[in-house]
């Protein structure tokens, strides 16, 4: 089950809709939309009192919408809630079928992932599925980063880890930078990349656990720019994918998260170079520049996600 979302050999997962569970008509939007994977929210986009409501639409539609090839995942409520337990019963119950994965946010421990992983168990096994439910953990809270290196471990059912900046933010009590707290104005309150250590931490747990890393959304959706330069650096930092929260920014997601044109060429010049140098050189020049096995390391993986993409021919 590895593997499966977002790396480069499986299905793409460059763009994450986050679409609000008790609101049926952005389902069907989110359904035509460019996203890689839709995510049906049954957490912060839903107010308590639709919780029930929620869970309902959102398995009908995952058990009668076309999804066109879509992954699916469902968010749903932290384990400290009242609503986690109902959530994952209920749309697992419905519709597990056809969940891709869940994404439990707010992990704080292992015990968390091991308390969905076996919830998942059962369900699976009374409901006779024959494929496991996958997980992704969002990592929010300053507990969770702590723990981060046992909660990348803690079931084979996790593909993914992501970085929600919000609730981070508020976890350890640093500044609000904007009225959505989803990564706007940072420069203005501290100089430099204010969460890159954080994001950095993220991505090295996931990808020492053979995981997807995912960033979080990026809250102005008017502000198209802003998002380009938050993905920019986010696939700078070795994240794979994106969450968007409106159909606008699927288009900027999909394009910083897949290799451009002059970097397939490139990386076709390195691969052809070290072919012609022979498994006996070790280090070559390339246009001036130096080419090791690192170089041919990267350049293979920058080709295996064009190829997955359908970029590579
Ligand atoms: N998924 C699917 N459709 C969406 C969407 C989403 N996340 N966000 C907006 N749309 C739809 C709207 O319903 C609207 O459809 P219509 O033209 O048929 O009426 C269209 O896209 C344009 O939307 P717009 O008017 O620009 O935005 P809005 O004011 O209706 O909504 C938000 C703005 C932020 C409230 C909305 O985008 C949203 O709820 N996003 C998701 C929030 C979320 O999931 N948060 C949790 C993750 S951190
Ligand atoms: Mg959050």
């Amino acid at each position: 089950m590895k593997n499966s979302i977002g790396t480069p050999d499986s299905a793409p997962a460059r763009s994450i809709l986050s679409v609000p569970g008790h609101r049926p008509s952005m389902h069907e939007k989110a359904r035509l939309s460019k996203a890689d994977v839709v995510m049906l929210d049954l957490e912060d986009s839903v107010p308590a009192a639709e919780k029930a409501k929620a869970r309902q639409a959102v398995a009908k539609s995952l058990n009668t919408l076309d999804w066109c090839n879509k992954t699916l995942a469902v968010r749903v409520n932290s384990c400290d809630t009242p609503f986690c337990v109902r959530d994952v019963m209920e749309t697992a119950d419905a519709a597990g079928k056809n969940i891709d994965y869940l994404v439990l946010p707010k992990v704080n421990s292992a015990g968390d992932i091991h308390f969905l992983d076996r919830l998942l168990t059962g369900i699976e096994l009374e409901k006779g599925l024959d494929r496991e439910i996958a997980m992704e953990a969002a990592i929010e809270t300053a507990r969770g980063m702590e723990e981060i290196r046992n909660i990348a471990r803690a079931s084979r059912r996790l593909q993914a880890l992501s970085f929600g900046v919000a609730d981070y933010t508020a976890s350890v009590g640093a500044g609000l930078a904007s009225v959505s707290g989803h990564g706007e104005n940072e420069a203005e309150i501290y100089p430099g990349h204010r969460w890159h250590f954080p994001l950095s931490r993220m991505v090295m747990a996931a990808k020492a656990s053979g995981l997807a890393a995912v960033d979080a959304p990026f809250g102005n959706f008017k502000d198209l720019q802003g998002l380009k330069a938050s993905a920019r650096r986010a696939r700078a930092l070795g994240c794979d994918g994106k969450w968007a929260i409106h159909p606008d920014q699927i288009p900027v997601i999909n394009e910083i998260f897949s290799p451009l044109p002059e970097e397939i060429h490139r990386a076709r010049i390195i691969l052809e170079a070290a072919e012609q140098a022979g498994p006996g050189r070790g280090a070559v020049a390339v246009q001036g520049k130096m080419v090791d096995r690192a170089t041919v390391r990267l350049a293979r993986e920058l080709m295996a996600r064009a190829g997955a993409l359908g970029l590579a021919d």
